[in-house]
């Protein structure tokens, strides 16, 4: 795992073959290379390897309630880029967000660098369980095209089960009737979820929460002891 921002989250390198027989390479330079932290890259290098493909991110996060900047994505980007490397970006808490930071779609530097976006109604229609979800490509570079991950992704459609055609009959109605009310009433409610356990862990000994949950569903605790 290598640390995008400490306590904020995390990217992860699967290590799967890597597509430099297909050719592609990192694309031109953008600003954002300038901008990129070192500690994120030497932590990158350093779990990367000559079988390394993608790097994984959560955001916003489960385990962390993390929600990353616009910034920070770029730099995530600007990384995978330097890397040849693409993104797989897991987005199903997308819009999941009550702090400052809103939700951004890594999908917005596909040209960077090329991104899956993994989605899904479970969490924002509030459905755990339907699994119902989807992948979309971010590449208007045509990577995955060329490399034939879209082939490969294709191809395990025949091998996974879909999902219940009950929820698959739901889909259309549940995009295009579902009002705002109910997305800023599931806002509302997690907003208010995360500050409680905020506030009540501040009061239990041995527990501490390294930072303030800003999206998704969760809190990250961590243990101390402390001996007298
Ligand atoms: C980060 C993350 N990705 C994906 C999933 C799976 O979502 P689904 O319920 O659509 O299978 C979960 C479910 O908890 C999750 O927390």
């Amino acid at each position: 795992m290598a640390p995008t921002s400490c306590s904020q989250g995390r990217a992860t390198c699967s290590t799967r073959r890597a597509p430099s027989s297909t050719g592609w390479r990192p694309g031109t330079s953008t600003s954002y290379r300038r901008e990129a932290g070192r500690s994120t890259s030497m932590a990158c290098k350093a779990l990367g390897d000559g079988n390394t493909v993608a790097m994984v991110i959560v955001n916003p996060g489960n385990p962390c309630g993390n929600v990353y900047t616009y910034e920070h994505l770029g730099k995530i980007a600007e990384m995978a880029r330097k890397l040849g490397i693409f993104v797989i970006a897991d987005e199903v808490y997308a819009h999941l967000t009550f702090g400052k930071k809103k939700f951004v779609p890594m999908g917005v530097f596909g040209s960077v660098a090329p991104v899956l976006t993994l989605g899904s109604i479970s969490k924002r229609w509030v459905v755990p369980g339907w699994r119902l979800g989807w992948i979309v490509c971010n590449d208007p570079n045509g990577v995955f095209h060329k490399t034939k991950v879209v082939d490969s992704i294709k191809s395990y459609l025949d091998i996974s089960s879909d999902p219940p055609t009950f929820v698959q009959g739901a889909i259309p109605q549940l995009i295009k009737n579902t009002k705002q009310e109910f997305f800023d009433k599931t806002v509302e409610v997690l907003r208010q979820t995360a500050d409680i356990c905020w506030e009540k862990l501040k009061g239990v000994s041995c527990i501490t929460c390294p930072s303030r949950p800003e999206g998704s569903m969760f809190v990250m605790v961590c243990e101390y002891y402390t001996f007298c």
